[in-house]
């Protein structure tokens, strides 16, 4: 009888072909799984590109279960390993360059930090885990599994708004090609967009137009301009002002239609479009997002003759950057939204299986869930990139409006570092033990700047000529996780991910919506409602004399 071991090479034949990879036949009744993820590092849109049923193809064994006779294998770290292939005609997608995990430039595992990679190991995902303090998940695995079995067939509480979660595979293409054609087209007529929503009606697309173009973009995409997010007469004045003589158009968001922000400034913007381009010109230059078939929005819509997209029933504001609400304003402002839901469906494909071995989102959620058991009360998102501020301010609303409810949840603060340890840094690591930190970790670098020698040395910063930007922020983020889980005793969970393109924002929300609904329902609560929002509405329709 043969005896198998991990990294060998072994020929198998390919005997079934599911969504989310190809099962295999060995010798002396083994049987294996190649899952999608260990294909190719590219994106594997679908399985029968690369293996149908009767195939024979050699393979990498990457883990083994005697007892079973079952063994997980591997195509792509045997391409990159030993270049060689029983069939290469088979794959019409020529593998490229493999990271392997080793390769990953994750932190290196430190005695004196004692980083737990453990789990990396099996991680089938493109984002990895680590944290600074040894944890053991294993006993979560039967809740885990059985939260998300609720999730994939609807039976949990707040079913009704859980179709973000097949989304990325299920999403209507011919929808999405009329919201790029669209979108396209005002790109091409307009300067500027004025986006004019609030909570998640704009926070998704803003998280994703800042992270993915810059802080001072030099693209073609449109230029964006928020309102309806605030009451500030100050901020509303200011933006109004700065449209007065510019050329735009409006994107207003809200499923309900009703909300007072939203609704105030979009009056606010509908008089100013009037004024400049007449009743005709301004209803060209508009496009109502909301609901279907009903809401104060829609009604509005209909009588003025409005272009109108639509927000998915079953999909929460918070849940919806990959849907019409987010991609309308994410097109104009020239990114691929395309690659977006790609990044997303792969995302869900790599997350297929629960298993805490495997599922980084899990493995997340249930790292903040016990660390939130252990007393802590806070997480603080932390990135080192000033254009994730507007993505932490997404995460902060994902999470805390899912999670912070009957007494409940972890509270979601953030911080960009190194400018936040210039202010909050005392506080971490030396302030009251009430939070843990995640660290959301940016491991490939697009653009970097090289320090120059100088002749006056006076800053005595010479020993760093040669050196980049990118090699001092490295060496930052080391020295801050040291002194901040080692001395300051703060736990960290680091979120490992490689760069942040349309691709990765859109695998990074779809991680972290299912991080969030398993974390929400660890937690006992409906990750879906938000009654202790409604809360301030109502004092505030009463001091305003508003009826309904
Ligand atoms: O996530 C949510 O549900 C909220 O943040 C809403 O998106 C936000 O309150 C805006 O609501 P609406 O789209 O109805 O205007």
């Amino acid at each position: 009888m043969h005896k198998y071991q991990v990294g060998e090479e072994v020929k198998v034949k390919i005997i079934g072909v599911q969504p989310y990879g190809a099962f295999a036949q060995l010798d002396d009744g083994y049987v294996g799984l190649i899952h999608i993820s260990e294909i190719s590092d590219k994106f594997v849109r679908s399985i029968e590109d690369y293996f149908k049923v009767g195939d024979y193809v050699n393979t990498e064994i990457i883990e083994l279960d005697e007892a079973k006779h079952q063994v997980k294998l591997s195509l792509k770290r045997l391409t990159n390993n030993h270049r060689r292939f029983a069939k290469t005609q088979t794959y019409k997608r020529r593998p490229y360059h493999c990271k392997r995990l080793s390769d990953f430039p994750l932190l290196m595992a430190n005695t004196e930090m004692n980083i737990q990679t453990e789990m990396n190991k099996g991680a089938t995902t493109m984002i990895k885990i680590e944290t600074t303090n040894k944890m053991d998940l294993t006993s979560y695995q039967d809740q885990v599994t059985s939260i998300d079995n609720g999730m994939k067939n609807k039976t949990s509480e707040g079913s009704d708004y859980l179709g973000w979660y097949e989304y990325p595979n299920t999403f209507n293409e011919k929808e999405i090609a009329n919201v790029i054609s669209l979108a396209e087209s005002f790109r091409s007529t307009y300067k500027i967009l004025v986006v004019c929503g609030i909570g998640g009606s704009y926070l998704g697309a803003r998280a994703a137009i800042e992270a993915i173009r810059g802080l001072y973009p030099q693209d073609q995409g449109m230029e964006i301009v928020y309102l309806g997010q605030t009451f500030s007469s100050n901020y509303t004045y200011q933006v109004l002002k700065y449209l007065e003589d510019k050329d735009f158009a409006v994107n207003v968001i809200s499923k309900s239609g009703t909300t007072t922000e939203t609704a105030l400034a979009f009056r606010l913007l509908r008089e100013l479009l009037v004024k400049k381009y007449g009743k005709e010109g301004a209803r060209d230059r508009i496009v109502a997002t909301t609901d279907k078939d009903k809401g104060a929005l829609k009604d509005l819509a209909r009588l003025e003759g409005y272009q109108t997209l639509v927000v998915p029933n079953d999909i929460g504001g918070r849940y919806s950057v990959l849907t019409p609400v987010g991609l309308f304003p994410i097109v104009c402002a020239g990114i691929d939204a395309h690659q977006m839901l790609l990044g997303a469906k792969r995302c869900y494909l790599d997350l297929v299986d629960p298993s805490l071995k495997s599922n980084a989102a899990y493995q997340y959620a249930v790292y903040r869930h016990m660390l939130y058991e252990q007393g802590y009360k806070a997480e603080m998102l932390v990135s080192y990139e000033p254009n994730m501020a507007m993505f932490n301010e997404w995460w902060k609303q994902l999470f805390g409006e899912s999670e912070g409810k009957e007494g409940k949840g972890l509270l979601p603060t953030s911080a960009i570092f190194s400018t936040d340890l210039h202010s909050l840094g005392q506080f971490i690591q030396d302030g009251s033990k009430i939070l843990f930190e995640t660290i959301l970790k940016q491991n490939k670098v697009v653009n970097d700047v090289t320090i120059n020698k100088e002749n006056v040395n006076l800053d005595e910063l010479n020993c760093l000529a040669g050196k980049t930007l990118s090699f001092v922020q490295d060496k930052a983020l080391n020295g801050t996780l040291q002194a901040h889980s080692v001395e300051g005793k703060v736990p960290n969970i680091i979120v490992n991910y490689d760069t942040m393109d349309a691709f990765n924002f859109g695998y990074l929300v779809y991680f972290f919506m299912r991080s969030c609904g398993m974390s929400a329902y660890l937690n006992g609560v409906n990750p879906f409602n938000q009654p202790g929002v409604e809360i301030y509405k109502k004092n505030m329709f009463k001091l305003l004399g508003k009826t309904k």
